[in-house]
């Protein structure tokens, strides 16, 4: 009798990094060559659009204390891993989503200043202990990133220089202390693809 082989189990691949960086590309890139499922956050469920427009929204969110923010982020995320990541996952597709809770790790963990741990705490009770396999971390240089970003600013990009300080210098400490893979974003979308894939093709395999 002759045993086949289980499938690979599907993995969750996560793309951090700041806005202008150019992750969106790069994620649904990546998407395309595994025939993965390519989704974002926050907002890519019905729920989700509605919680994004507050939080994004300079109007809607006018006023908005940190931590509601947090919790918002993190219903946004609840939300998004039961109805997309986790389905896609238990029937074997491959998921790619263009920013995860790394996110909230640098923005409202460190950017809000309401920590780490407590956002962390926050964020494993939202995703039920869902964790990415794989994040990859985009950098560029911020003049770069700012030549990028031509479009109206949302209310996250509108905060100030020292909260947008700090999350340039979060996400390079957190890939750090949390393993993520870091790749340098400078450079043409196809350079930039084809060094994700080489970051990251063992850890597919
Ligand atoms: P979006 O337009 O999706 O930005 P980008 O193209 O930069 O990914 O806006 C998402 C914004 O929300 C972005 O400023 C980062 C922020 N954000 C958080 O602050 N915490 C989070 O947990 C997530 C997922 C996003």
């Amino acid at each position: 009798m002759t045993e086949t082989a289980a499938p690979p189990p599907a993995k969750l691949i996560a793309f951090e990094g700041g806005e202008g960086t150019g992750k969106s590309t790069q994620a649904a890139r990546l998407a395309e060559r595994l025939g993965a499922r390519f989704t974002f956050e926050p907002g890519d469920t019905p729920i989700g659009q509605q919680l994004r427009r507050v939080l994004l929204d300079p109007e809607a969110g006018e006023g908005m204390h940190p931590r509601a923010e947090a919790l918002l982020m993190a219903a946004d995320r609840a939300q998004h891993v039961a109805e997309v990541v986790r389905p896609c996952l238990e029937a074997g597709q491959h998921v790619v989503t263009d920013r995860y809770l790394g996110s909230s790790l640098v923005y409202q963990g460190l950017g809000r200043g309401l920590g780490v741990d407590e956002v962390w705490a926050l964020s494993r009770f939202a995703t039920d202990s869902l964790e990415a396999d794989v994040v990859v971390l985009l950098e560029v240089p911020p003049a770069v990133q700012a030549d990028r970003l031509d479009r109206d600013l949302d209310r996250l990009e509108r905060a100030g220089d020292d909260f947008h300080e700090r999350v340039r210098t979060g996400f390079g400490e957190l890939a750090e202390r949390f393993g993520w893979v870091v790749v340098d974003g400078v450079g043409s979308i196809d350079e930039v693809e084809a060094r994700v894939w080489a970051a990251i093709e063992d850890e597919l395999a």
